[in-house]
């Protein structure tokens, strides 16, 4: 089994050449406006990547630190631009201050939904709870078990105990050699993503249908890939939205 170490190792820059990459202005706007980031908002982003959101939202004012398994996106991330801090790190065990950020993203899988299914899956959203300050938000966003099973394409497999999406892709990296590379990306019911959180300690705000460049507030449907969960950690006076 390939590893995100070994394919971001591989991919570097060209990862932001995938169309899945492009709606980053939009998806940055969307997030600001649901979790009223504010100049000055200290925003963790776990499983940054390339740190294409955490590069938007300090363009947006907010003070950014971005957490990634895989050093060579840590490094992308960094070359990328100064303002946010981009450190190596593993989701199941955040290399951050407890209450210390008003805000969480962890989006298009960021170490959330690579974790295999499992416990570890609890513990990562444990640890962004943790991140947050009392009144703090998160967004994550997570693969739909319903779009994958109702959408399967060849080369890709859904064990249906674990709601692991396996997928063999070939991957290209910056000069344009191809590399086969083995997915597996855990999806989620919006009734399971509630209950994680939940038992994370989080308040769901709500369970939104989206897909890449496609952040919108739509109910849960069967026609989108993905759910962005937006929660809180309760304890502070929260604005009314
Ligand atoms: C599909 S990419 C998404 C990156 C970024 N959030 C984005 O939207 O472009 C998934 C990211 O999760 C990172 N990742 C995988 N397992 C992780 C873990 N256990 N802890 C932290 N990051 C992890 C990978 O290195 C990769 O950068």
């Amino acid at each position: 089994v390939t590893t995100w170490e070994e394919l971001a190792a591989h991919a570097g820059s060209a990862y932001l050449r995938y169309s899945f990459t492009k709606g980053t202005a939009q998806e940055v706007g969307f997030l600001v406006e649901a979790l009223e980031i504010s100049p000055g908002h200290r925003v963790l982003d776990v499983g940054c990547g390339p740190g294409r959101h955490a590069h938007g939202l300090t363009a947006a004012g907010a003070r950014v630190v971005g957490v990634d398994l895989a050093e060579a996106f840590v490094r992308e991330a960094r070359a990328g631009g100064a303002g946010p801090v981009f450190v190596r790190g593993d989701a199941r065990r955040l290399p951050v201050r407890a209450g210390a950020f008003d805000a969480v993203v962890c989006l298009c899988q960021g170490g959330f939904g690579l974790l295999g299914g499992g416990a570890d899956e609890s513990a990562a959203l444990a640890q962004m709870a943790d991140a947050l300050r009392p009144g703090g938000r998160l967004a994550l966003s997570a693969f739909s078990a319903y779009f994958a099973a109702m959408n399967m394409e060849e080369g890709e497999s859904l064990d249906p105990a674990s709601g692991v999406l396996t997928e063999h892709t070939t991957v290209r990296g910056p000069t344009g050699e191809e590399r086969p590379f083995r997915l597996d990306s855990t999806c989620f019911t919006p009734r399971e993503l509630r209950l994680m959180a939940s038992a994370a300690g989080l308040e769901v705000d709500a369970v939104w249908s989206v897909g890449p460049g496609r952040y919108q507030r739509r109910a849960p449907t069967y026609e989108l890939p993905e759910w962005l969960m937006v929660a809180h950690r309760p304890g502070a006076t929260l604005k009314r939205r």
